[in-house]
């Protein structure tokens, strides 16, 4: 075994940590697990797992579950596709898990890292996995600075990461990497002092830890502005299902008006288009206060500013178009955006609690 392998398998002895996926070898509760993981942090993650896996224990509750229900259960975890994607899976495994590695890359939703994180960890087959986690370590222990996004270099490290792989023992080689890039050589403060890859780590000795890896492309960040309304019209709201490409499909909200640029005062709000027509269909007499304004939501490649307003009517329309009518009481039974749930938190429940 090469000395890299040995020494990231020997550090993992000693500093592993005790997940609850790692406990088993089914590979329904794995690949829950790294769905979760995907773009989430361990500490982010675990609590949803826990309660995901309590809840649809198995493919067959999974698949027999509503999408609304699996989306209350992802709800505050962002990505939204992922439980969509991970519900549809679910289905069209007909009760079992698929059993090679080619028929689970097939899954929805599962890449060829989750795939080979599913595959060494249930089946002990020798595939490597190459995350964000693995491009960093390699990349500076071998002192490579091709870009970890482009054709070259995802055929560069997924041949090292192959080469590197204990194929004896790929579940824990695969685990030991990962949690080293989580743990000890880490994005921003790595800790090259207290390493035990010190000797051979090129990046250390060229001095060029916190130049590598390299990124080609940086996403542009993208600032979009929300107007929420929430309606209060005795014991009812309004809530509408977002759908189409964007971010949060299927997930529930306020009535929204999206602005290109930020709204400040309440009148501008009064005088936009989309205002006056929503205005029309619901009621010719209320009232509109702002409650929050410029709450910021940040995602992987937007910046969302939010502005809620609060408009009260004395009677409401039992049907409006585009909208359903729910009954304020009954706002936890949905699945919102996060940035929805502070709201109804803070505002909503906390106020009825006075
Ligand atoms: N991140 C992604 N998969 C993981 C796993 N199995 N253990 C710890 N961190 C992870
Ligand atoms: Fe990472 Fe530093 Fe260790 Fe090199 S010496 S592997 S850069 S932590």
């Amino acid at each position: 075994m090469n000395d890299f392998t040995k020494k990231i398998i020997e550090w993992y002895g000693e500093n592993r940590r005790d997940l609850p996926w790692r406990e088993s070898s089914d590979p329904y509760l794995i690949w829950i697990s790294e769905i979760i993981l995907q773009q989430t942090r361990v500490a982010q993650g675990y609590d949803y797992y826990v309660r995901f896996v309590s809840r649809f224990p198995d493919v067959d509750s999974l698949a027999c579950a509503s999408e609304d229900e699996v989306m209350r259960y992802w709800q505050g975890l962002g990505y939204y596709s992922r439980a969509r994607n991970l519900h549809l899976a679910a289905k069209s495994m007909n009760g079992s898990f698929p059993k090679t590695y080619e028929e689970v890359l097939k899954l929805k939703g599962v890449g060829e890292y989750t795939a080979a994180a599913i595959c060494s960890f249930a089946y002990g087959m020798p595939y490597a996995v190459v995350d964000g986690n693995v491009y960093r370590v390699l990349s500076r222990y071998w002192g490579i600075d091709v870009p970890i996004d482009s054709a070259e270099g995802k055929k560069v490290f997924a041949a090292l990461a192959e080469e590197m792989l204990d194929k004896k023992s790929p579940a824990t080689y695969n685990q030991a990497i990962m949690d080293f890039g989580a743990l000890q050589c880490t994005p921003r403060s790595p800790n090259c002092a207290f390493c035990p890859l010190q000797e051979g780590c090129l990046a250390l000795r060229k001095k060029r830890v916190s130049l590598l890896p390299v990124k080609r492309h940086k996403a542009k960040v993208v600032y979009r502005y929300f107007n929420y309304i929430y309606v209060r019209s005795g014991e009812y709201t309004y809530l509408h299902k977002r759908s189409g490409d964007d971010i949060w499909r299927n997930l529930f909200e306020f009535p929204l008006i999206e602005t290109l640029a930020e709204i400040k005062e309440k009148e501008e709000l009064l005088d936009l288009p989309e205002f006056l027509s929503f205005a029309s269909s619901v009621e010719k007499v209320y009232s509109l206060h702002v409650v929050y304004t410029n709450v910021k939501h940040v995602l992987s490649h937007q910046v969302i500013y939010a502005n809620f307003y609060e408009m009260s009517l004395p009677s409401c329309p039992l049907h409006l178009c585009g909208y359903e009518r729910i009954r304020i009481d009954d706002l936890d039974k949905y699945a919102f955006p996060k940035l929805l749930c502070t709201f109804i938190d803070k505002h909503v429940f906390q106020k009825k609690m006075e």
